[in-house]
């Protein structure tokens, strides 16, 4: 057993949540989930990052202060958060008095020690983004590179933190540490970025006031990303409660959207080894949620509502499908009908129909007491096989962060238990008395390999897994990773039949959804 230490980034208070910001929790809490699952002592903070121009634009806009305006959205993320059975330790907010301090103690240390200088700065800005731009780095039509809006030119006195000085330095650690920044492809990306130089960063504001104030200058206020990126810290009392810091850090997963790999790639370590802070173990930048090719944004009008789409199919089939049809690391389609096919066919199909079909039969032929298998024919020893080699390869794929292949592997186990029951056919043996003790062992194979099933699942569809377990009659028993090993299911253990664990989604003539037969209603403002 060890630690896990996994971050999500903060995310702006945009007053429009969508799916692609589901993505990378969601992703998230399936590893924190799995760590948990393994008995890894497991701290998962996500949060919130308010400072900066644009919030404080968007409050007067509205009439209303930067904090009235955030606390709203916040509010509506920590909901979101819930509806979609994230397991999050923590929620962070950068406005927060705990994050504040660490801020400011950062800068300071780092300013006393002569890392940070103060110079006249004129530059083309991009409010959305909180980043400067030279004019080389511009796109064609002279706007921002990442997010294509105009920028503004700007001009400001400001303090820089000297990250050229740690250029050499940040190679060096990226090559004795080949696998801190992955998937690979965006390690490259990220070398060739600081051979080409690294320039030093601008780390204070004066043309507005939402911010931190710069402790040694409270005239200035500290750049959204300095700010931002020190809540990894914030998050497990860093300076604040030494044997809480020591016991999760050094971070042992950030896990971040692929355009903001440069910014927790080379900012933070540098920002990091100029505190004298331990480097964290891995940032990993995955890909983007997009809709018909384009990245879902709100500027872009094709964002599509979280809340209303957990209203509709569940937040288990959400989360199952990002899951299993995302590549981590590559961008992946969303679309409805894909969403509603997956449902159907390997969550009500394959996996609710075993466990109803099992449940179903243990009651009809044993009263729903599971009873004791004996030695196997060929079948079972198949099935066990595929079982055991199931759990290893899941867990060498989870190690991994290959989730969608540790999901498949477990959905081929259920194909394998569904395949099992056609071959053994549980109907005919039940009309033999000779056969008694064969549908006994038959029955017992399958309660028990639905138990390691739904071990295995609980990272990806934690509405489900404890459901499987009550009706297999385990609903006392913790979903632990250790218990997943074939024959841990006790004779008499007492089966509980339970409502189908989904039910199926179609779409009528009209387009509207009926689930389970019945038409959905939004409960949820739409
Ligand atoms: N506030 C910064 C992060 C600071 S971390 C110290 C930020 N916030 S964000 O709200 O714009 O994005 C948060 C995360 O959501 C990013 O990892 C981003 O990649 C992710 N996503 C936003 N839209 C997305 C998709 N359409 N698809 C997948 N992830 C998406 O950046």
């Amino acid at each position: 057993m060890g630690k896990f230490y996994i971050t999500t980034p903060i995310y702006y208070p945009s007053d429009k949540l969508h799916i692609g910001h589901a993505y990378c929790t969601t992703v998230a809490d399936a590893l924190a989930r799995y760590h948990r699952l393994k008995g890894d002592d497991t701290f998962f903070l996500t949060g919130s990052d308010e400072h900066g121009l644009k919030i404080q634009r968007k409050a007067a806009e509205k009439g209303v202060t930067p904090i009235q305006y955030v606390d709203a959205i916040i509010a509506n993320f920590k909901l979101l958060w819930k509806e979609l059975n994230i397991s999050n330790d923590d929620f962070i907010r950068t406005s927060e008095e705990r994050h504040h301090k660490v801020v400011q103690d950062a800068l300071q240390k780092i300013y006393d020690q002569g890392d940070i200088y103060k110079k006249n700065y004129e530059g083309l800005y991009c409010v959305p983004c909180e980043s400067y731009w030279l004019e080389r780095q511009l796109d064609e039509k002279g706007c921002c590179p990442d997010c294509h809006r105009p920028v503004e030119k700007m001009q400001e006195e400001s303090y820089f933190f000297k990250m050229s000085k740690y250029a050499d330095w940040w190679l060096d650690f990226i090559d004795k540490n080949p696998d801190f920044i992955q998937p690979e492809s965006r390690r490259n990306e990220m070398i060739n970025f600081v051979k080409q130089g690294l320039d030093d960063l601008c780390i204070t504001r004066t043309t507005f006031d939402w911010g931190i104030p710069v402790p040694f200058d409270p005239r200035h206020v500290v750049y959204v990303w300095f700010d931002a990126l020190l809540n990894y810290l914030t998050g497990i009392k860093y300076g604040v409660d030494d044997a809480f810091f020591n016991r999760f850090w050094p971070a042992d997963l950030h896990l971040v959207g692929k355009e903001i790999v440069r910014f927790h790639s080379i900012i933070w370590p540098i920002m990091l080894h100029a505190m004298g802070v331990e480097m964290p173990k891995k940032v990993y930048g995955h890909g983007w949620l997009v809709v018909d090719g384009t990245k879902m944004s709100k500027s872009l009008g094709n964002v599509i509502d979280p809340l209303g789409l957990i209203d509709e199919f569940g937040s288990d089939a959400i989360r199952y499908f990002l899951l299993r049809e995302i590549n981590l690391g590559h961008d992946g389609n969303f679309s409805r009908d894909a969403l509603i096919q997956r449902t159907n066919a390997d969550l009500a199909n394959d996996l609710g129909n075993l466990l109803n079909r099992t449940v179903a039969m243990i009651i009809k032929y044993h009263g729903g007491a599971v009873r004791n298998a004996k030695a196997g024919d060929a079948l079972d020893e198949d099935l066990i096989r595929v079982a055991a080699d199931t759990v290893a390869d899941y867990t060498a794929k989870m190690d991994a962060m290959d989730i969608t292949s540790a999901v498949k592997t477990v959905w081929n186990l259920i194909g394998r238990a569904n395949k099992y029951i056609d071959e053994t056919a549980p109907w005919v043996l039940a009309k033999d008395e000779a056969k008694k003790e064969r549908l006994e062992t038959v029955m017992y194979n399958l309660a028990e390999c639905l138990r390691l099933v739904a071990i295995m699942v609980e990272p990806y569809i934690p509405q489900a897994a404890p459901k499987i377990f009550a009706q297999l009659g385990l609903g006392e028993t913790p979903l632990r990773l250790q218990d997943a090993r074939w024959g841990g299911l006790a004779e008499g253990t007492r089966v509980v039949k339970g409502e189908p664990l989904y039910p199926r989604i179609e779409v009528d003539k009209d387009g509207n959804t009926i689930i389970g037969g019945k038409k959905y209603v939004p409960t949820v403002p739409v």
